[in-house]
């Protein structure tokens, strides 16, 4: 069975579960500023599990890209990525571990869907600690679907806790499905392996969570408003198990990758080639997003250059000749543009970034690669924060890829003071390091709600005053502030700038109703409702609608009434990039 037969098997299974398939969003979260990347499915869905109604209902299922960097040191193994597809399911407030875990069992194991062998399958439940009780609930229902209780383990909050996905917000209690997989490459001792061992033999495919926690900022777990059900399946791992394959990377997913690897290095180490088929599958997917992210030196610039460079360097070390991203992005996008159309949509995008960044980093990293050795002899393998520094500013070396030469041979790296050499650089070139940031609100706090409000009040003052051609192009609150980007090429005056705050001030004073209502996103546009980030919307969407005032598709959450918002003051009004301005503002109470 191939992974597009099974993701259409996933969703069809939870479609007759009454669950709505809804569609997987950006790489890059939209409301979220404390995350970089969407790391699960469950991103998106923080608001809803939060306790706001989703348009779609309270069961719903979807396939979800995903980038991850905390496994990055195990991709190389046969079963670890940075980038993969996670099918998941929720219940936001619906069923809970009872149902959920039956579904899981049945789509696991029945011969209608996958029929899974079910001996092969152990699992594992929350032991319990002081913030929540042990999970015994679980492991009931696992006992009553026929599972050993020998097969049952129980773990503590490292194994068995997941979230929540930023520093605060929902997470709860997991159960997690293993699948024996008897893979023999490794000198595991049998007595004593089981589930989590990390011997390759047990994989884990299936994570139940139960997210009924939300992790304040204090580092406290309170019951959340509903039992949330939050389920993520990895589609790689899924797929070599079904396909009885030694490893994910000889899958459809991955095999043409592998395959011209093989064929063009001249020393064959398996680990190295598939971290470079996982970084550069990573790579093209991060640059085929619509947000467009490039390589450069922060936030997800730099992840995404960290990636392609580990990518060139472990090429480099097998002696690929000649430059490869390109060659290799052709296949992902082979592999994959049928079904995720912006790989095909941005692909001249993604094959100009990458070759761009090929060249600069190949400029520099065969000199960069004789400086560390000598380096690394100078120093008897303890790099000093300076070296590194030097390592990243003189030849475009990653802080990460030196830790890594420098580990492979046995030394170290200074990092923090790494960190504090990049810090000292950085207060020198202040201005040309401002970091951008992408739209999202920071909490859900009641300050940030009404805040986000005003920034709908702000967008529509702004065109009312400044033109129609204004349009929101990310946005950026926290409870003290808001920031709103928007298109509009020149500076507002001072007159225009009075003219927005007194108009949203007007409609403050009004205590005007906010009101929410779920169409099509068609019947939404017809009607006027502003939606410049429609591209991700599903079918049905939320509109909020403030008055005559304003009308935008919006995921929410805001006030229910703009006299809760205090008084609107504009602190700031400054250029961003060309064509591009933002407005810094706060509500005075
Ligand atoms: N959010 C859960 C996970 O990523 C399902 O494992």
């Amino acid at each position: 069975m191939n992974a597009k037969e099974i993701t259409a098997k996933y969703l069809k299974f939870y479609e007759s579960k009454q669950h709505a398939t809804i569609s997987s969003v950006s790489l890059i979260p939209e409301n979220d500023p404390t995350v970089l990347f969407t790391t699960a499915g469950m991103h998106p869905l923080v608001p809803f599990l939060l306790g706001q109604p989703h348009p779609r209902g309270k069961k719903l299922a979807n396939v979800q890209k995903c980038l991850r960097t905390d496994d990055i040191d195990e991709v190389g193994d046969g079963c670890h990525h940075t980038f993969f597809f996670m099918l998941g399911n929720w219940s936001l407030g619906d069923y809970f571990k009872k149902e959920a875990i039956e579904m899981s069992w049945e789509f696991l194991t029945s011969p209608k869907w996958l029929g899974m062998p079910k001996e092969k399958i152990a699992v594992t439940c929350f032991g319990g600690d002081k913030d929540a009780p042990k999970d015994e609930e679980s492991a009931k229902v696992w006992v009553s679907l026929g599972v050993p209780k020998e097969c049952i383990f129980f773990n503590g909050k490292k194994d068995n806790w997941w979230g929540p996905a930023g520093q605060t917000g929902p997470c709860g209690p997991d159960t997690e499905m293993f699948y024996y997989t008897g893979r023999q490459d490794c000198a595991c001792d049998q007595h004593g392996c089981g589930p989590g061992c990390h011997c390759g033999k047990w994989v884990e495919i299936w994570n139940d969570v139960f997210m009924e926690y939300n992790k304040t900022k204090d580092g406290k777990f309170e019951k959340l408003k509903q039992q949330n059900v939050d389920t993520g399946m990895g589609l790689e791992r899924v797929a070599a198990v079904m396909q009885n394959a030694p490893s994910d990377y000889e899958t459809e997913l991955f095999k043409p990758l592998t395959d011209w690897l093989k064929k063009n290095v001249k020393r064959q180490d398996v680990k190295s080639m598939r971290i470079i088929a996982d970084h550069l599958r990573a790579a093209v997917f991060v640059l085929a997003d619509d947000k467009g992210v490039a390589p450069s030196n922060v936030e997800h610039g730099y992840i995404l250059r960290r990636l392609i460079r580990r990518a060139i360097r472990h090429a480099h070390g097998l002696g690929v000749e000649g430059r490869f991203c390109k060659k290799l992005a052709e296949i992902v996008v082979k592999i994959y543009g049928d079904e995720w159309l912006e790989l095909k949509r941005n692909q001249a995008f993604v094959y100009s970034e990458l070759e761009k960044e090929e060249q600069r980093f190949a400029e520099t990293l065969e000199r960069g690669l004789h400086e560390f050795e000598k380096i690394f002899a100078q120093a008897n393998g303890k790099l000093s924060g300076e070296h590194a520094f030097l390592l990243y500013q003189s030849y475009g070396f990653p802080l990460e890829m030196t830790v890594e030469l420098a580990k492979e041979k046995k030394g170290s790296v200074d990092e923090k003071a790494f960190a504090a050499a990049l810090e000292k650089h950085q207060e020198l070139s202040r201005e040309s390091c401002k970091q951008k940031f992408s739209s999202g609100l920071a909490d859900y706090s009641e300050k940030t709600v009404a805040l986000h409000t005003a920034t709908h009040l702000l967008q529509a003052a702004l065109r009312q005053v400044v033109g129609t051609h204004v349009q929101q192009k990310g946005s950026n609150i926290t409870p003290e502030r808001l920031r709103f980007d928007f298109t509009h090429g020149e500076k507002m005056t001072a007159e225009q700038i009075k003219k927005v705050e007194e108009l949203a001030n007007k409609w403050i004073a009004e205590g005007i109703a906010v009101n929410r209502k779920e169409e099509s996103l068609a019947e939404a546009q017809k009607e006027g409702a502003l939606a410049f980030f429609a591209a991700k919307y599903d079918e049905k969407v939320s509109v909020y609608t403030i008055g005559s005032a304003s009308k935008e598709v919006c995921t929410g959450p805001h006030v229910d009434n703009t006299s809760r918002l205090g008084k609107f003051k504009i602190l700031k009004e400054e250029a961003v990039s060309a064509g591009v301005r933002r407005i810094k503002a706060v509500l005075e109470h």
